[in-house]
């Protein structure tokens, strides 16, 4: 590989970086067996993939599982503060070009999606739909070739969406995010644990006791708020959506709006895919000593640039922690810029839980290598076969069995005659 054909903070990591990788492999089982049957059946023989994703050591499971695929694959971050430089090393020992280095700054990390543009890919997967937008507005002269894609976030399923609305989505795009082996675990349980673990590791705090307001009852904070009650914290949920707030008050939490809450709480956490949800008016009336973080995809979440206006002065006190004094005395402590923690202070998802959305991105490309031309320009769910299969395959990894349909009860539950 050429020195051209990537961008990674340091090559001497790959090691590091392999054995990371391997580690992270144990807990895969089922994206191992799809690497397995890739290895043999070569279903992505002479396809071009570029991926935009947090490059991670589970992430790096499922580029070599597409490698050994037969697919020619291209990787970026899709963050800037996401990217594991020993993994992103690694990758390209393995011979995969990669495009990533942690702290990237905005232009470097544009740069970086442009040269996995340049790769002239058939497939993209993208996680967050920056790769996808961008190939729409300053790369559509390679648009015709690609024939479709996967988007691994809620976000990135909503921009799309968007898109398709408008009519500007020129190719078939597969949500596996909306799969229920992917939000149900992922963003439950793998958002949940991880984003505690990146606030636990950029500040050391003790949850036991604290007041933690959480922005956003989707799949993430129900995981958020499972967990961070857990701690021992006293979880409050502020939504939006009033079948969310009434299903987390049923489930035990505190619901009030953000500005009460904001008065009240020690820890603040956004997941809700939305922007400037913590705004000035919230800042303004925040406890001296308040931690704020985002786990939602974008940095957006948290006013930022409000913050700045209210501050006199701001140091980094710690790796991930931003102290902000403000002109009125308070301190305010933002973790990780405002970028998804869990990625930003931590190491992301728990292998084992990307384990089932790797699977469904694995499986969903081999899909749409196989019917791309049967689809329109449109945003497809998750076939339920995969998401069935993943699920089973998932099952057997954890030496669980299940029962199954009697012919009886089959009969039963398709029709409509028999009553009491
Ligand atoms: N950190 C990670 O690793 C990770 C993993 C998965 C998803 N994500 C991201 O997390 C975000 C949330 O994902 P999700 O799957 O939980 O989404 P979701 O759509 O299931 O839930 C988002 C919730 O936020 C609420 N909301 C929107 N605006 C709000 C506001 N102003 N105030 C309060 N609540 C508001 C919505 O009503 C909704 O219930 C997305 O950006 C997604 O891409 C991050």
């Amino acid at each position: 590989m050429k020195k051209t054909d990537y961008d990674v903070k340091d090559f001497n990591l790959a090691e590091t970086g392999r054995q990371r990788i391997e580690w992270a492999s144990r807990e895969m089982p089922v994206v191992k067996q799809i690497r397995e049957r890739f290895s043999r059946e070569k279903p992505f023989e002479g396809i071009r993939i570029s991926g935009c994703l947090h490059i991670t050591t589970e992430t790096a499971n499922l580029a070599l599982a597409l490698k050994d695929g037969g697919a020619q694959l291209v990787l970026c971050a899709s963050n800037p503060l996401s990217t594991q430089d020993d993994v992103a090393a690694a990758l390209v020992a393995y011979d995969i070009s990669t495009y990533a280095i942690k702290a990237e700054d905005d232009k470097t990390y544009y740069k970086h999606i442009i040269a996995a543009l340049d790769h002239k890919p058939n497939l993209t997967v993208d996680d967050g739909a920056d790769l996808v937008t961008t190939l729409h507005t300053k790369r559509e002269d390679i648009i015709r070739q690609v024939i479709a894609g996967t988007e691994e976030t809620t976000t990135g399923v909503t921009r799309l969406r968007s898109m398709a609305r408008a009519g500007k989505l020129q190719y078939p795009i597969i949500a596996v995010n909306d799969a229920k082996t992917k939000y149900l675990f992922d963003n439950r349980y793998g958002t949940g644990q991880s984003t505690l673990d990146g606030i636990t590791r950029a500040t050391n705090v003790l949850w036991a006791g604290k007041k933690v307001v959480i922005c956003g009852y989707g799949w993430c904070g129900h995981g958020l708020a499972m967990r961070a009650k857990g701690f021992g914290a006293q979880v409050i949920v502020v939504e939006v959506d009033p079948v969310r707030a009434l299903e987390a008050a049923m489930d035990g939490f505190q619901i009030m709006p953000l500005l009460a809450a904001s008065k009240i709480g020690d820890i603040f956490i956004t997941v809700t895919g939305d922007k400037n949800v913590i705004d000035r008016k919230h800042i303004e009336v925040m406890k001296s000593g308040a931690i704020l973080a985002n786990s939602g995809h974008f940095n957006v979440e948290i006013n930022i640039p409000a913050m700045e206006e209210l501050t006199k002065s701001k140091r980094r006190i710690r790796e991930f922690v931003d102290e902000y004094s403000l002109k009125d005395g308070r301190r305010l402590f933002l973790l990780g810029e405002g970028r998804l923690i869990n990625l930003a202070a931590g190491e992301g998802h728990p292998a084992s839980v990307m384990d089932m959305s790797f699977a469904d991105q694995a499986l969903s490309l081999e899909y749409l290598v196989q019917n791309h031309n049967k689809l329109e320009r449109e945003v497809y769910p998750v076939p339920e076969n995969i998401d069935a299969d993943v699920a089973r395959l998932k099952l057997e990894s954890m030496h669980i069995s299940i029962d199954k349909l009697t012919r009886e009860q089959k009969k039963y539950l398709t029709s409509w005659q028999e009553g009491t």
